[in-house]
């Protein structure tokens, strides 16, 4: 059998306007899980992320803050990495688009688009959002404004360089179609068809000449790269891609991007575009998350009802905080967030649910004849597996966590704290059986609860525990 390619997923690369947030959390511990599970399936996995550093909504920041824009920049980035260390995700690389071997490769690669005439120069005239970075069409607006950002675009007209899209719709639409690109859940797909089903792609813009915070085009300097180009590609030059179309990258194509539902249109339609006129492959699967809401609304400065996550850590610990992103709602909707329903979740499931049952049955199993040893066991849960497998996430934690009531509630009705007076062989198996349902727990929870999964392994092996969550 030919050896696999090594699994590629990915994060979106974030823009550095701001500060990480908790919305930028959760799509990234939802790809550490994901990447974490194909590496315990023995899978060789590259996992990347890292932060969009140029246009315009930067480079006005930076300003605003009275920083030279690299300065400014730095300093964002750092503050993601930080954010990832102490949620604990396994990235392999960290990209910024600032790096000078990802600007060479972008460089390269619009200088062959140009040479072959795929890119060509002309204007472009459009409502442009500068939150999104992106030009919007009426159907986009709701009153007349972004619904992402609240405001108005600004009418703008520039001259500019395009590049082609009429060419390769149909293509792309097969493509999706046939889920050789394929788009999950199942709404964003239906959603994706329907907006090329009903649109002639239009020539899309891909550079701005009113933009200084930018990668200059090659072939003409008084105009910088369109942001989303720029970043799009750092996809191929985290893995190391020089930018020429001849060395593609063993890891290449993508077998996930993760990406949030506001910028699937882009991933959908520009990116494998810009692939396809390149000519490789496109990516295998673009998985969207919904958005992570707060009382029912965006998250926002002007309502104030954003959620710190760094309280979220502070309160709940980094497992608790990965915990509570990835079961909050079904992956793919809208997910609603509230401190108060954090802290029933944590006390109930994280405290109380396996908290409880790996203390009490751990406990109990030192009045065993004989130590448990826990068998090696040889895989994952195989319902919880084929969830996961299809990137589930929020159903496969669900699953596992039925078990753990299941098990508590096993306890509950068999009592063995009485059996180990009145029937020590009942006793016996009663523990047996627990303590095998823990190590499939625990061996299930490694992905997501890296470090409670330890603990708990720990635990079963020395036969002694801590409490792993701390009730609030
Ligand atoms: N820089 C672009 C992505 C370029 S990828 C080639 C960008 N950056 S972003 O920082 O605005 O958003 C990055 C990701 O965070 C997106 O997937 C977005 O959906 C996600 N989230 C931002 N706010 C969010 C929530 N409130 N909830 C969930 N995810 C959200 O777009």
């Amino acid at each position: 059998m030919p050896e696999q390619k090594p699994f590629l997923i990915t994060t979106p690369i974030y823009y550095v306007n701001g500060r990480p947030h908790i919305g930028h959390a959760y799509t990234t511990v939802a790809a550490d899980c994901i990447a974490r599970y194909q590496k315990l399936l023995g899978r060789q996995v590259f996992f990347s992320t890292g932060t969009d550093e140029h246009g315009i909504k930067i480079q006005k920041k930076a300003e605003e803050e009275g920083k030279e824009p690299q300065a400014f920049v730095d300093e964002m980035a750092q503050a993601f990495r930080d954010l990832w260390d102490k949620l604990e995700i396994d990235y392999t690389r960290f990209i910024r688009t600032t790096e000078s071997a990802h600007i060479a490769a972008v460089e390269r690669v619009l200088q062959d688009l140009y040479d072959r005439g795929i890119i060509y120069q002309g204007t472009y005239e459009g409502l442009y959002c500068t939150g999104c970075e992106q030009f919007k069409t009426e159907d986009d607006l709701v009153d007349g404004k972004c619904p992402d950002h609240d405001r108005a675009p600004e009418p703008m007209k520039e001259e500019s360089y395009l590049m082609k899209m009429t060419v390769i719709q149909q293509e792309l639409q097969a493509r999706i179609e046939r889920d050789e690109l394929c788009v999950t859940p199942e709404k964003y797909k239906a959603e994706i068809l329907s907006f090329l089903g009903s649109e002639t792609l239009e020539d899309v813009s891909i550079s701005r000449k009113n933009v200084k915070w930018g990668i200059p085009l090659p072939f003409d300097p008084s105009h910088t790269t369109y942001v989303w180009i720029d970043a799009f590609l750092n996809y191929l030059t985290v893995l190391g891609w020089d930018g020429n179309r001849e060395n593609v990258p063993e890891e290449w194509p993508a077998d996930v991007h993760l990406i949030g539902k506001d910028i699937l249109r882009v991933h959908a339609t520009i990116w494998p575009a810009l692939l396809m006129h390149l000519g490789l492959p496109t990516q295998k699967k673009l998985l969207v998350n919904g958005f992570i809401l707060s009382g029912g609304r965006k998250m926002s400065k002007t309502l104030g009802n954003a959620i710190s996550v760094e309280e979220v850590l502070e309160r709940f610990g980094t497992d608790g905080t990965r915990y509570l992103l990835m079961s909050a709602g079904n992956f793919g909707d809208d997910v609603d967030l509230t401190m108060e329903r954090m802290t029933e979740t944590y006390n109930a499931h994280l405290a109380n649910g396996i908290g409880n049952l790996v203390s009490r049955v751990v406990k109990l199993s030192e009045k065993l004849a004989a130590p448990f040893l826990p068998q090696k066991l040889e895989g994952f849960d195989p319902e919880f597996a084929e969830l996961l497998d299809g990137q589930k996430l929020s159903d496969a934690l669900q699953h596992i966590w039925a078990r753990i009531a299941a098990a508590n509630k096993y306890i509950d009705d068999e009592k063995p704290w009485e059996l180990a007076k009145t029937d020590q062989g009942r006793f016996e198996s009663v523990i047996q059986k627990l303590l095998t349902d823990i190590a499939v727990i625990a061996y299930a929870l490694q992905p997501f609860l890296p470090a409670t999964s330890e603990k708990i392994e720990k635990a079963l092996r020395e036969g002694k525990t801590e409490p792993l969550f701390q009730r609030i």
